[in-house]
């Protein structure tokens, strides 16, 4: 979910509808926003923005201050009912969030017998009932968000208003992200930087358990014992044109094209992370931690620490670090990598390995709860990512972990090879005809196999995660020499197979693999080297890249071609690829 609130000089309904727009990629189940100026004004409704503004407008709300909301449902359907904003029995109260509240079930049936009266299945409700109940005993608002923050458990990015004291907003942060932008004269909160990009680049970043209070005058940051805190307001690169679609149909075609250039960022970020590199206490193994698609980086990490450093390393989904916990030690330095800086399961990692070793963080945003809690922090600079499936996070997480190995060994001629790769992406971008003619013929498949050995491995992987989420065919990565141990029984000649296959080492096993599954009736799309005439003409479909990108350096740019192939499949679908169903960009519940 993706909340956001401001105090403005203007009407602030079509600011916030805006604003929450730019935080649509955090969930798009239901939208609503809630105004103050004699009265409290709610509008809501199930839906994508668009759809929900164009069924029951909802800026025809008066008042210069408010909140809003786009919900990615985890309690209660995604219905208009439980849409955000909540509020108290008499309605004097509203309040969005984002984030899970584990004991509202106790909550409420204690409220319940107090005498309160809920209308929708969601935890959040629990919230403004919980002040309005603190309210009622005599405190303001402020004090009575802060009593409730003290009873309830779980994760959360709070903002509440009251009809009571219409001059002020509350925001208060566990566990989810929340961010307060410092305009001119103008007062924003929100789940991430680019809700707010349009108005202010000066930001601050909200630690857990600080409350922010928003008036027309400025802000106030306190703890959760309601002591004022010095804040720092940083003023942040992104612009509001890198959060917004610039010519192209999607975000995530937006952000597939961006990928040259967000390598040739990521390399300038070389010295930096030798600086970083210097600080590591000595280690003698390595754990990746990571989700989705940052766990595919991941992957690529564990073959470039054992291959070029000889350390052994271990990949292991956040979701289930906690049964490695016991062998964590202070010889094993844990990585984390999340564009988000904010997935609850890699924060939930982050906190054990804490406990016991040395831990670093490759993040895309800045400020991000990860990059506090972190020992190291790498920034990957791809920029603002709004698409739903991650792009150009994760080809820039690439680089980050590529000059990490680099700056560890000192494999100048490795540098020398990543230099060469956004002109090969270019290419491959440059060949966007020919993937959208293999789109069209495919785009009817209902299963779809990726293979790859070694390095091509996890980007077989990430294949075929891009094309499970955005196109809705069942997708399967696998390590091609794996295939022969029980997927090959389900290849037959309604399933494309796409072979990752780069010039190198791995080459010719995964070429027999391909005669396997051709003998079984498969269509083989290949991806390999130009010159490679063999697979050329062992290939059903075809692209081709120059041949001096080796099997090593291949997976940064072997990606652009899969990643265009999802794209270009879910748009002959119909679908929308920078909102796929039921997926959402920041997962920050566990
Ligand atoms: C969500 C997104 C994925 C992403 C994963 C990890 O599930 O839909 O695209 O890879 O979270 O996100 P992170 O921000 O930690 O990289």
């Amino acid at each position: 979910c993706g909340i956001v609130a401001c105090i403005i000089k203007d009407e602030a309904s079509t600011v916030l509808l805006e604003c929450v727009r730019r935080l649509e990629y955090r969930g798009y189940d239901s939208v609503g926003i809630a105004t103050l100026s004699e009265d409290l004004y709610i509008k809501k409704g199930e839906g994508k923005i668009d759809e929900v503004q164009e069924k029951i407008v909802l800026t025809d709300i008066p008042g210069n201050m408010g909140i809003a909301q786009v919900r990615w449902a985890t309690h209660g359907l995604p219905t208009g009912k439980n849409a955000h904003p909540h509020t108290d029995c008499q309605k004097r109260i509203a309040v969005v969030h984002n984030g899970i509240i584990e004991n509202y079930k106790e909550i409420k049936n204690s409220l319940i017998d107090e005498g309160h009266i809920f209308v929708s299945d969601t935890d959040t409700e629990v919230i403004p009932h919980l002040i309005e109940k603190y309210m009622d005993m005599g405190n303001g608002l402020e004090v009575a968000t802060r009593m409730t923050t003290k009873d309830i458990k779980g994760s959360y990015a709070i903002a509440a208003i009251s009809a009571d004291e219409p001059d002020k907003i509350i925001g208060v942060r566990k566990e989810s992200p929340l961010i307060v932008g410092v305009g001119e004269k103008e007062f924003f909160i929100a789940s991430d930087v680019p809700a707010v990009l349009d108005h202010t680049n000066k930001i601050i970043y909200l630690n857990d358990n600080e409350m922010v209070i928003l008036t027309a005058d400025g802000v106030i940051v306190k703890d959760d014992e309601g002591k004022v805190l010095e804040k720092e307001i940083e003023t942040i690169e992104w612009t509001s044109d890198m959060a917004k679609k610039g010519g192209y149909k999607h975000f995530m075609l937006k952000e597939i094209h961006e990928q040259p250039e967000v390598v040739k960022n990521t390399l300038m970020e070389y010295s930096e992370i030798e600086k970083v590199v210097q600080n590591f206490s000595d280690f003698k193994r390595v754990c990746f931690v990571a989700c989705g698609t940052s766990y595919h980086a991941s992957l690529v990490g564990k073959y470039l620490f054992e291959t070029l450093l000889g350390i052994p390393t271990d990949v292991i989904l956040s979701s289930e670090f906690i049964f490695s916990e016991p062998s964590l030690d202070s010889d094993t330095l844990v990585i984390f990598i999340s564009q988000s800086g904010e997935t609850a399961d890699t924060l939930k990692a982050l906190k054990v390995a804490n406990k016991k070793s040395e831990t670093l963080v490759i993040v895309n945003v800045l400020g991000s709860t990860a990059t506090r809690e972190a020992n190291h922090v790498i920034y990957s600079r791809a920029g603002p990512e709004i698409g739903v499936a991650a792009t150009k996070t994760y080809v820039s997480q690439l680089v980050c972990i590529y000059l990490l190995v680099i700056a560890l060994s000192d494999d100048k001629k490795l540098l020398e090879e990543i230099k060469k790769v956004p002109d090969r992406m270019k290419s491959a971008i440059e060949d966007e005809e020919h993937i959208i003619e293999i789109a069209k013929k495919y785009k009817d498949a209902t299963d779809f196999f990726f293979i790859g050995r070694g390095f091509s491995y996890p980007t077989a992987l990430e294949g075929s995660l891009k094309l499970k989420e955005i196109t809705y065919i069942h997708g399967e990565g696998y390590a091609a020499g794996e295939l022969k141990h029980g997927p090959l029984a389900l290849i037959d000649d309604d399933v494309p197979v796409l072979a990752v296959v780069p010039p190198g080492q791995s080459h010719d096993k995964t070429l027999g693999n391909i005669e396997e599954v051709k003998a079984r009736g498969a269509s083989v799309i290949a991806v390999g080297s130009s010159e490679d005439t063999v697979l050329r003409s062992e290939a059903h479909d075809f692209i081709g890249f120059e041949a001096d990108i080796t099997e090593m350096i291949s997976p940064i740019p072997y990606v652009v071609p899969l990643q265009l192939l999802s794209y270009h499949i879910s748009v002959e679908r119909g679908i929308d690829p920078d909102k796929p169903k039921n997926l959402a960009k920041c997962v920050t519940v566990e």
